[in-house]
């Protein structure tokens, strides 16, 4: 027999003041007024993510304006789009300044779950010697049993490519500078476990339609120099391919075959938050091409289960500089964060 005195409170409850209430006076409560809502709980999320990403951004060479901004020898610097890039998809970003000691670089390299190599001109010198390093330490990281990604994009892509192939001169010369593009994709091409994986059905169609991504980079990679160098086409596969402004070829996006490694020649942070060339798409697919590519790779990120002290973390973020506005000559980046 049940317990009739149990359902008391409800018989009243549906009889009398819910219904009435519905009827007269139809209010919804808001839940701090709903007293069986007010002591709910939302369940823990996924513990084994972290959601609290930090990424390292690799800083480059000069003030990124040409001696506008400064002349310091010593200066490097990271296009304040690369760290919009990386927060608006929910991570906080830490520079890894590419002159400081390298102690210090690798350090910081613990406090971080995932690099970007950035865009810019450096391809000797001090900037690849740092550059291979990172990037071996990520290989090592992962082969830890870490999940570390790396975003490598235009230079970094150029950078990465040298490195892999143990060929400081397998680039060519294309014709890519400021210009929108379309990706191709092969025709048997697998996109799962690659930055495309969760784009769209209909914006994926138009990747290749469409221009929707910005180009600019004056070397690059042909698909059958690629599939030539035993080590390139081991790391990589090719996921797109785009054509320069004298028709030819190159190889535009990559993904690592075993580990979260992608490469891009073009520049996916730019269709949301560079402004200085008019070339750069900024409709909603284009803006739409930036944020799929962010939420990928910090995706990739919260897979990381390195989780640093928090007051080191902070002691490092970007928010310990401020970046400086040069977007008015219109040459350049339209923010820029200076190391000196
Ligand atoms: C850097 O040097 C150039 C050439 O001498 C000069 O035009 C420019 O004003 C300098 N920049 C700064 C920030 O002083
Ligand atoms: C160059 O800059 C780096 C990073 O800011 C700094 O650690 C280093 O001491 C500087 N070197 C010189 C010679 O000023």
């Amino acid at each position: 027999m049940w317990n009739y005195y149990l359902w008391i409170p409800f018989l009243i409850a549906f009889s009398k003041e819910l219904v009435l209430t519905k009827a007269q006076f139809p209010t919804i409560l808001i839940p701090s007024q709903n007293p069986a809502l007010k002591w709910s709980r939302c369940p823990a999320p996924e513990s084994s993510l972290n959601f609290r990403p930090v990424i390292g951004i690799l800083s480059h060479p000069g003030d990124g304006a040409s001696g506008r901004l400064s002349n310091d020898t010593n200066a490097s610097y990271i296009a304040a789009s690369y760290v919009k890039f990386v927060e608006a998809a929910g991570a906080r970003v830490i520079p890894l300044i590419y002159n400081e000691p390298s102690q210090i670089l690798f350090d910081k390299l613990n406090l971080v779950n995932g690099v970007i190599f950035t865009g810019g001109w450096a391809n000797s010198g001090l900037y690849f010697e740092v550059v291979e390093g990172i990037f071996k330490k990520i290989l090592e990281k992962n082969d830890r049993g870490d999940h570390f990604p790396l975003l490598a994009i235009c230079l970094g892509f150029e950078l990465v490519t040298m490195i892999v192939s143990k060929d400081k001169n397998i680039l060519e010369s294309f014709s890519a500078k400021n210009q929108a593009s379309t990706l191709h994709f092969g025709r048997n091409i697998n996109i799962e476990g690659t930055m495309f994986q969760r784009f769209p059905p209909d914006l994926l169609k138009k990747l290749s339609t469409d221009c929707l991504v910005m180009q600019n980079h004056q070397y690059g990679i042909s698909p059958e120099t690629l599939e030539e160098n035993e080590n390139l086409c081991g790391f990589f596969k090719i996921i797109t391919t785009s054509v320069d402004q004298e028709d030819k070829v190159y190889v535009s996006s990559v993904q690592a075959n075993n580990y979260p490694v992608t490469a891009v020649q073009w520049h996916p942070e730019k269709n949301a938050f560079e402004w200085a060339s008019p070339e750069i798409p900024h409709s909603d697919d284009a803006v739409q091409v930036t944020q799929h590519v962010a939420n990928f790779f910090v995706s990739e990120a919260r897979k990381s289960v390195n989780r640093p002290p928090a007051p080191i973390v902070l002691d490092n973020l970007i928010y310990n500089y401020r970046p400086t506005y040069c977007g008015k000559a219109g040459r350049g980046y339209d923010e820029v964060y200076i190391f000196t």
